[in-house]
């Protein structure tokens, strides 16, 4: 590859624009193979090439920049060489913009059955069908090089925490030696590969992942193993251990994040990406994002209430009542999951588009308190 403008050969770069005067909160550019994206952002998942319950217009229509897509769920069905004969994941699911896909290193730990983790890769077994399965570092890129995502994840090893000290620096190291062989077994020039940062909720060891992966120039650099259980203020201080040991001509990526507040608390810390189930998932289950904090829609309350969710917000989901949407999800409609879907998936761009704003005017410290103040109001 030749030299980008930003002065490095990654096919993915990132070029910052401004960083908040007032906090760590930066707004930047990522170029990829299929476009550019501004950052901040979120990306909505795809897991199994479908963000589920959305038609690609409609995923496009919410604002979303650049969808997630997973290693492990692909590989498993349809395969990656299904995927591949199809014209890769682009072609196959639709969505012509960028795409990023997870290595499978956390499907492993949270789908897969009798999983055992050796210094050469993971052996488990498919949650589909018992299959015996192996995958390596380089195996996890070989898929992902199948698929052709424009950012493909390095396969890490995630533990859950609470752990011992000693476990979660063996799975950091682990990790960190996976990496560069991710590296090594790169052979696509269209593709670029993030690191991940892992080392529980250890400052030391959080540190230390982050300056080996460093050293290994990457396109970008995620935070891992987060959002398993530990409290919000853990993860915050995680990240705030974290941010200062990256490189700031790199974006950051916060894995499986999170809530409306996590997102505008970790953007306030210096993150650039975010990927989460939570809006499509949430809206499958009746849960309606707003600024005043989440409605559940199933609740009597809303049985006869004309209002809109979100009198501003322009998804389709708004044109109707509340005691509208109650009705197709106490009917069982499949209406109620879609609509629910894209108007949460349209909140979370809302919300990030209003960070970048903020960001802008250099004023993301009162965005974050307003932003704040009214879902602890709701
Ligand atoms: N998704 C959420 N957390 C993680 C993580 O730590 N590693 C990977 N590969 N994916 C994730
Ligand atoms: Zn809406």
């Amino acid at each position: 590859n030749s030299p980008s403008p930003t002065g490095n050969s990654h096919a993915v770069t990132y070029r910052l624009q401004h960083t908040d005067t007032g906090c760590r909160a930066r707004l930047g550019t990522l170029t990829t193979p299929h476009g550019e994206v501004a950052l901040p952002t979120f990306m909505p998942v795809g897991t199994v090439g479908t963000v589920k319950g959305v038609t690609i217009d409609q995923v496009v229509a919410t604002g979303a920049g650049i969808i997630l897509g997973n290693t492990y769920h692909l590989a498993l069905r349809p395969g990656a060489d299904v995927v591949a004969q199809l014209g890769g994941l682009h072609t196959f699911s639709g969505w012509q913009g960028p795409i990023l896909t997870d290595s499978g290193g956390f499907q492993v730990f949270s789908l897969a059955e009798r999983v055992k983790i050796t210094e050469q890769g993971a052996r488990f077994q498919s949650h589909i069908d018992g299959a015996r399965i192996d995958l390596t570092p380089e195996e996890s890129i070989a898929i992902q090089e199948k698929l052709g995502s424009d950012i493909a994840m390095q396969l890490d090893h995630v533990i859950a925490l609470p752990a011992e000290r000693e476990a979660i620096a063996d799975a950091m190291l682990r990790s960190a030696r996976w990496a560069e062989r991710c590296q090594q077994a790169a052979r696509r020039q269209d593709q670029s590969i993030f690191a991940i940062v892992q080392g529980g909720l250890d400052a030391d060891l959080r540190r230390e992942s982050a300056e080996r992966l460093v050293e290994l120039d990457f396109a970008g650099y995620a935070i891992g193993g987060l959002s398993v259980g530990e409290e919000p203020a853990e993860m915050y201080r995680t990240i705030d251990d974290t941010i200062p040991h990256l490189p700031t001509d790199r974006p950051r990526y916060l894995m499986g994040v999170g809530r409306p507040e996590d997102l505008i608390e970790a953007v306030y810390r210096g993150v650039d990406m975010f990927d989460c189930v939570m809006p499509t998932r949430n809206g499958r289950n009746a849960l309606a994002f707003t600024d005043a904090g989440p409605v559940r829609l199933r609740n009597e309350c809303h049985k006869t209430d004309p209002a809109p969710l979100d009198a501003d917000c322009p998804c389709p989901a708004c044109r109707h009542s509340r005691g509208y949407l109650r009705h197709l999800f106490t009917s069982g409609e499949m209406l109620g999951p879609i609509l629910l879907s894209i108007h949460n998936l349209t909140y979370y761009q809302r919300l990030m588009t209003a960070a970048r704003q903020a960001i802008a005017a250099d004023r993301y410290p009162e965005f974050r308190q307003q932003k704040l103040a009214g879902w602890q109001r709701g």
